[in-house]
């Protein structure tokens, strides 16, 4: 198929190479691109979407919609104006989007820097630091959120921040009771192929003398992160209060996952682009209870997408992707 106003192959190719950098859930990397002429389709992969933790779908969504993102502000910085059509063929729900390369038109100083930090932006799964997130992170988020219809909260409210370590926890034991959530973590964690999350990701991160004041995600299945509570030690440990942020949406079908997925890619990258670490807390929009929950302790009007810890972290793991370009 032809490409128009002069869209090159390298365009194509720097445009998917971005694309496969973004963040998915356990790194299944549940996409597929596939380029005709000036076009992208993206495809969703269904034989790596999570059984277990993702029946609807929904993560894998949330996963391409930030791959999405990622497609959209690569092609942006290039220099070429790009269209993006969510689910544009009604009777393939597998098709997520086609995105359009067009004319020749000069990337905004945001959308620049935003594809700068594309390669610098991952999973911090450590410690952060008590330095406060910048102010105007939340603004930046939010402008775009709200093109996108999606709603961002910060979650900064004593009560709220209580609600939330309640769901988390409660997610997280349901989820270890569970051998399906056991089995199917360890087929994607400590992998040392292109998907996957690699064991130095998730391991050994926390010195013993500072825990996190919500439950992370404990990539070993059992639970047993540490917690604030339960800890014997005779000097307690240093607890860090990260700043949170969720997103939601007014619906909650596969458009609005899709674009829950754009608003998170975004923000992940307005975080990475002034050195802010970002690690999402799964365990808080996993499963349908937990949601309902957040709901209603949190009274939040329409559906909880993803919930994110930020801060200064110390540290880069470093995670594999499968290769997207067509040879
Ligand atoms: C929908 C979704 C859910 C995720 N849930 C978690 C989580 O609960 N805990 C965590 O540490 N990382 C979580 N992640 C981050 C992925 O594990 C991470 O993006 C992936 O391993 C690739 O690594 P990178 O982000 O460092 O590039 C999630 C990502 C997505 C998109």
């Amino acid at each position: 198929m032809r490409q128009r106003f002069g869209v090159t192959n390298d365009d194509m190719t720097a445009v998917l190479e971005c694309a496969a950098l973004a963040p998915s859930v356990h790194n299944t990397q549940p996409w597929r691109f596939d380029v005709a002429g000036d076009t992208i389709e993206v495809r969703a992969e269904r034989d790596r979407q999570l059984s277990y933790l993702d029946p609807t779908g929904r993560q894998l969504h949330v996963s391409c919609g930030a791959a999405i993102e990622f497609a959209f502000l690569a092609a942006r910085s290039i220099g070429r104006e790009c269209t993006v059509r969510l689910l544009p063929d009604g009777g393939d729900p597998d098709l997520l989007a086609r995105i359009q390369l067009g004319r020749a038109r000069v990337a905004t100083p945001t959308e620049r820097l935003l594809a700068e930090a594309i390669p610098l932006r991952y999973t911090d799964r450590g410690p952060y630091t008590d330095r406060a997130v910048p102010a105007d992170l939340v603004d930046d988020v939010r402008a775009r959120a709200a093109d996108l219809d999606v709603w961002i909260r910060t979650v900064d409210d004593a009560d709220d921040r209580r609600a939330l370590v309640t769901v988390l926890s409660v997610a997280e034991q349901s989820e270890a009771a569970d051998a399906r959530y056991g089995e199917e973590l360890a087929r994607w964690t400590g992998t040392d192929g292109d998907v996957g999350v690699p064991a130095d990701a998730v391991a050994g991160r926390w010195p013993s003398d500072r825990v996190s004041h919500v439950p992370l995600r404990d990539f070993t299945g059992h639970a047993s992160q540490p917690s604030v509570e339960g800890r014997g030690d005779a000097s307690p440990p240093s607890v860090e209060r990260d700043f949170l942020l969720m997103l939601g949406t007014p619906d909650d079908d596969p458009l609005a996952w899709l674009s829950a997925g754009r608003a998170l890619g975004w923000a992940l990258l307005c975080a990475a682009s002034v050195g802010v670490s970002a690690q999402p807390l799964g365990p808080a929009t996993d499963l349908p209870h937990a949601r309902a929950t957040l709901r209603h302790d949190l009274g939040l009007v329409g559906y909880p997408q993803f919930v994110v810890r930020m801060g200064y972290g110390t540290d880069r793991p470093r995670t594999r992707r499968r290769h997207v370009v067509p040879a």
